[in-house]
């Protein structure tokens, strides 16, 4: 009897603990207009909104995700015309590269407005900006009419999400609602560009660097690894799963450890190991990108201390998943 009322208790306790998690765009929108969070899908991570224009609610977002001040936010527009509300000397290759690619998984940086707050952009004097394509977020971003700051929805340094109850998981406690927009399409974040004038991609993402040079030329690369940097999402150990994940030569690393025991990561081959995950049976980079982050989620419930893995092949997309592989590889 007493041990019934305990596990009711205890299964109450955990109910209440956690955000609902639903498809209702009103709700969302209220609790971001009181200032509250909200966790958004996008269709490269799930994001945790709050209103960008509201200083308070966007100190809330880096209290809940444990966030260091001098990592900036990105800031989510829903109409691509509106940058020009927010950012300032936009070059010809920003806009060019918002054309072509907004709604979608890029970001653009740029010179800020003052009606950016200052904790947005940690106090630098460039905002991010992005347009995202979720269908929801889309939705969302109608029915308001204030742009919405969002990091990707995990603890800092950690693995983002990929699905609402990967939010839900870790933050529930935390906010009161997330909008459930099925996984996403995605699986990888934004890529992230500036410009010094000329375009830079600070973090390798979405969509592939050879798309952007497509439309505006060559392009630097500026992903350097620093312990303060442009965007921290470059910062050497990131994207990180509990066990240590080792990346090299799976076979190589199949003799050195036991593959019986270990978790394995591959890309496209299948071992039947009972602690593996593979990324794409059928070698396509775009599912592997998709399944990157919950197949590093998955380990963290199996009784493993070590994770094997191996490199994609680094082209196109590949190059941002090898970019997160070996940032969460970096314990
Ligand atoms: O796909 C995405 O970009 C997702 C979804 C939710 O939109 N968001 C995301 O946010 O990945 P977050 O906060 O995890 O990563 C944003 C990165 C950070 O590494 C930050 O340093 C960089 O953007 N960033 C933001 N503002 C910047 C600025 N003014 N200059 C340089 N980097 C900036
Ligand atoms: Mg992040």
């Amino acid at each position: 009897m007493l041990q019934g009322t305990f596990l009711i208790l205890a299964v109450l306790h955990l109910l209440c603990a956690m955000a609902e998690i639903g498809t209702d765009i009103e709700k969302a929108k209220a609790l971001l207009a009181q200032g509250q969070l909200v966790g958004i899908p996008t269709e490269t991570v799930y994001g945790l909104a709050a209103n960008a224009l509201d200083a308070d609610a966007v100190a809330r977002i880096f209290e809940v995700k444990k966030r260091p001040h001098f990592d900036p936010l990105i800031v989510h527009l829903h109409d691509p015309t509106a940058i020009g509300l927010y950012a300032r000397e936009i070059p010809d290759t920003a806009r060019e590269i918002a054309k072509q690619f907004w709604p979608g998984p890029v970001t653009i940086v740029l010179p800020k407005r003052a009606v950016i707050p200052d904790i947005v952009t940690s106090g630098l004097d460039t905002v991010a900006l992005r347009c995202p394509a979720h269908p929801l977020a889309q939705e969302l971003l109608a029915a308001i009419d204030f742009p919405l700051a969002a990091p990707s929805a995990n603890p800092f340094g950690y693995v983002s999400p990929t699905t609402a109850q990967h939010v839900n998981d870790q933050l529930g406690r935390e906010i009161g609602y997330i909008l459930d927009g099925g996984p996403c399409a995605v699986g990888l974040e934004s890529t992230i560009v500036g410009f010094e004038p000329g375009p830079v991609i600070y973090r390798r993402g979405g969509l592939g660097v050879e798309e952007i040079e497509r439309v505006v030329g060559k392009v630097g690369i500026n992903t350097i690894l620093s312990s303060n940097p442009k965007a921290p999402g470059q910062l050497a150990s990131h994207y990180a799963p509990r066990a240590r994940l080792i990346i090299g030569d799976i076979d190589v690393l199949l003799k050195q450890f036991d593959g019986r025991r270990s978790g394995v990561l591959t890309f496209s081959r299948d071992f039947n190991l009972p602690y593996q995950r593979v990324l794409s049976k059928a070698g396509s980079l775009r599912e592997a990108a998709r399944n990157l982050f919950s197949a590093l989620r998955d380990f963290d419930n199996m009784p493993v201390d070590t994770i094997i893995g191996e490199l994609v092949p680094d082209e196109g997309l590949g190059k941002a998943i090898n970019d997160r592989l070996q940032r969460a590889a970096n314990n």
